[in-house]
Formats: structure tokens, C-alpha cells, sequence
């Protein structure tokens, strides 16, 4: 049983439908709100590979860009990180609200059994043999028993809720600050997304095709949206970056406006018994470095495996690694993401020697090899270990 449609339950589902073993998925919401969140949509190249994997990856090849490069503005000059000639590798540019309805395509056409706007969903006996999911829909109580319950609800989801609070570890940093978030039917303004660092604050110039773009400039904590009517957006956005860039920027009318918080939090473990989190059930990472969805993709990636082992050879081998393997993955993608954060943003306590420290650092993540090398190596995506 899987909770929660986002990426993880998805991929999660194609991943175990592939391995020949059957899953049910159970969402609260309904498809088409499912398909209505916008989130991020830089791939690492192991996501790429899972959903190659989970035969999902035509439209992504088809209709993804692969970009070989990041944008790194500060001090009013834009400088290229070479992602490709540092680590040999690029990422993908494609949206994550493109990953979920190709896999929930994917998941209709297999005839895969998911359970949209289930309500009261309850998880149960986790800590023995055949753990169940109750829930009503339309109205009818249901209950599904099986082998695991795979809880990818995300971060309000009743899955980690359901954990003694004996049991589980959590570890969190909120940051005093958020993105505000912009989608608009607009051409990009740069080829390569452009992560600018000013003192008026972070500024990201990201796209999801030739004629969508998607624009976020850091915010104070609580910002409310009617402080940013879209002109107040597209002036700040010009404000933060090179002169070049803001001018190369087209303007349009929001098509999506958001507030996403800073933040960064990890639950420890990531299986209890029968119930294994996945997804931001278990973490979330600032959305600096983009690795949100890639770390959803490698948790479900070593928990299709787990089950696959368990359900095809009998051993649990991989099962009792699974939160081990993960907590690694997604504490060294934490450490990158709090550190690009702490590197690209203006804090309200940034003292004068603070702001010294931080234009020094970025000088030598352009001027050092070494340096750039570690950035793009992280944000091109640590090899997944099968
Ligand atoms: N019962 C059933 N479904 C639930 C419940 C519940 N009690 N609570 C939440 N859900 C559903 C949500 O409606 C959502 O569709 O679980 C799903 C969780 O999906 P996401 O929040 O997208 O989480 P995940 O699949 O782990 O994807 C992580 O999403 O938020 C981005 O940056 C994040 O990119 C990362 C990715
Ligand atoms: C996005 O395109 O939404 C995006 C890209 C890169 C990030 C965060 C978000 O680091």
C-alpha cells in the first residue's frame, strides 16, 4: 500500500509494477489538484535513470532540455559554472508537474489500481505482519492489507504522524526567510538557469520550456502575496540581476504565484517495522539546490528494491538498510542545500564581517576548480548505489 501520489508513491508504484509486484495507491486529493501543484523541475541524472527505469522518460527526452551549465551572478557579473567539464555530467530541465502526469499516464495505462480523494486514511499494525490502510471513499469504509505501507503523503501526511513519538528523531532549520515563486507564460531569459546573489537578496531565473518560465526572489519570512502584485515582482527580480540579464528578462502576467518557506527538516529513521517514509514524509531540503524531487526519486529507488528483494528472494537484507541508505543520501544533499542557502541569500543578522565571508566565498567558488567542481558535483547528483 502506498500513501500519497505525488512523485514518490508514483515512481514508487511504476518502480514495484515493473518488478512484477502489485500496489495500490491511496491520495487524498484529486488528480487534476495533484497535477495543479507547480513545484521544481531540475533532474539529476540518476532521477533521468529511474524513470527510464519505470519507462516513463519518452516525454522527458522529448520534451526536457539538458543544460550543461548553471549561472552564478554576484556584484553585477554573471559567471558560468561548467557543470559538464567539471563532473562529466548535466541535469535535465523538466517540470516536476510533468514527471507526476507522465507517471500517473503511465500508472492508468498499466491499469495500476489508485485511489483518489480517499478521506480518514489511517494507517495500522505496521509493527507486525500484515500491516493495513483504512479510508473511506464515496462515502464506503475500506481497508487494503498487504505486506508494506509506503508512506510518500508528504510533509502533513498521516504516515510519519503515525509513528510513536518514542520512535522517530526529527532535526530542523528554518531559515527567517522564503521564495516568492512566480510561473509565467514568458520566454526565459537566460539558455541556463541563474542563481543571483544581491544585497537586496537571492534571485533565481529558472524555465520549464521555450515559452514557460519560473521566477523566484528571496522574500521575508510571512510575505504575504498581495504585498507582490506582479509589477512589484518583475522590478525586484530586474533589481537583483546583472544588468545584461535584467534586461534580456520578459515580463508577463503570473500564471501561478507562491510563498515557499525556507526550511530544512529530517526524520530519523525512515522505517518502522512495516511502514517505510519516503519523500518529504521523512525530509525536506531547502529548494536552493533543487533536490526535493531527486531525493524522493532515490529514497523510492532503494525501497522498490528493499520490497522486490523481500517479495522475490525472501530477504531482508536491503530492507533493514533502507533508512541507513537514505539518511545518507539526504544528509549530504541537506549539507549542500543549507550551504548554497547560506552562500546565495541576505539574512536579516547578517553582520558586515558575515557579509565579507560570504562575497569571499563566492569568488572562490568561481576562481577555484576545486571549488566549483564541489558545487557542480553536488548539484549534478551524487552516483545512486544499487
Ligand atoms: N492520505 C492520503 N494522501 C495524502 C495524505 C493522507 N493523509 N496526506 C498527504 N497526502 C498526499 C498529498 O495530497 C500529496 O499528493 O501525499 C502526496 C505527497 O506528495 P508530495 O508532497 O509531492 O511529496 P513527495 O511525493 O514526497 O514529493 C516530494 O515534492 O514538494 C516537492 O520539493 C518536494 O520535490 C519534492 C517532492
Ligand atoms: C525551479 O525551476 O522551480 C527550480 C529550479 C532550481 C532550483 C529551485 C527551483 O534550485
Amino acid at each position: 500500500m502506498i500513501i500519497g501520489a505525488g512523485p514518490a508513491g508514483l515512481l514508487l508504484g511504476q518502480l514495484l509494477h515493473e518488478a512484477g509486484i502489485e500496489n495500490v495507491i491511496v491520495e487524498r486529493q484529486s488528480a487534476q489538484y495533484v497535477l495543479g501543484r507547480v513545484r521544481a523541475g531540475v533532474l539529476e541524472r540518476t532521477t533521468v535513470g529511474l524513470l527510464e527505469r519505470a519507462q516513463v522518460a519518452a516525454r522527458l527526452h522529448s520534451e526536457g532540455h539538458v543544460h550543461d551549465g548553471i549561472g552564478l551572478a554576484f556584484d553585477g557579473v554573471l559567471h558560468r559554472l561548467d557543470l559538464r567539464a567539471l563532473t562529466g555530467h548535466g541535469v535535465t530541465v523538466y517540470g516536476q508537474t510533468e514527471v507526476t502526469r507522465d507517471l500517473m499516464n503511465a500508472r492508468t495505462a498499466a491499469g495500476c489500481v489508485s485511489v483518489y480523494e480517499a478521506a480518514h486514511v489511517s494507517v495500522h499494525d505496521f509493527d507486525g505482519d500484515r500491516p493495513f490502510v483504512r479510508y473511506t471513499h464515496a462515502g464506503q469504509e475500506h481497508e487494503l492489507h498487504g505486506d508494506f505501507i509506503a508512506g510518500c503523503d508528504g510533509f502533513h501526511g498521516v504516515s510519519r504522524a503515525s509513528v510513536p513519538s518514542a520512535a522517530i528523531r526529527t532535526f530542523e532549520r528554518v531559515f527567517p526567510l522564503g521564495w516568492l515563486g512566480v510561473l509565467a507564460h514568458v520566454p526565459p531569459c537566460h539558455p541556463e538557469l541563474v542563481y543571483a546573489s544581491h544585497e537586496r537578496g537571492f534571485a533565481l531565473c529558472s524555465q520549464r520550456t521555450p515559452t514557460l518560465s519560473r521566477y523566484y526572489i528571496q522574500v521575508p519570512a510571512g510575505a504575504q502575496l498581495s504585498q507582490w502584485p506582479d509589477t512589484a515582482f518583475w522590478d525586484e527580480l530586474r533589481r537583483r540581476l546583472p544588468t545584461d540579464v535584467a534586461d534580456a528578462v520578459i515580463t508577463g502576467p503570473a500564471a501561478e504565484k507562491s510563498v515557499t518557506p525556507l526550511r530544512s527538516f529530517v526524520a530519523e529513521p525512515m522505517r518502522f517495522g512495516r511502514l517505510l517514509l519516503a519523500g518529504d514524509a521523512a525530509h525536506i531540503v531547502p529548494p536552493t539546490g533543487a533536490k526535493g524531487l531527486n531525493l524522493a526519486a532515490s529514497d523510492v529507488c532503494y525501497l522498490a528494491a528493499a520490497v522486490r528483494e523481500y517479495c522475490c528472494e525472501g530477504s531482508s537484507a536491503a530492507l533493514d538498510a533502507y533508512s541507513s541508505r537514505c539518511l545518507e543520501r539526504v544528509w549530504g544533499a541537506v549539507r549542500f542545500s543549507c550551504w548554497l542557502s547560506a552562500l546565495l541569500h541576505r539574512f536579516p543578522d547578517t553582520t558586515p564581517f558575515d557579509r565579507r565571508l560570504q562575497s569571499a566565498e563566492l569568488d572562490h567558488v568561481v576562481r577555484s576548480r576545486a571549488a566549483s567542481t564541489a558545487l557542480a558535483e553536488s548539484y549534478v547528483g551524487l552516483p545512486l548505489e544499487i
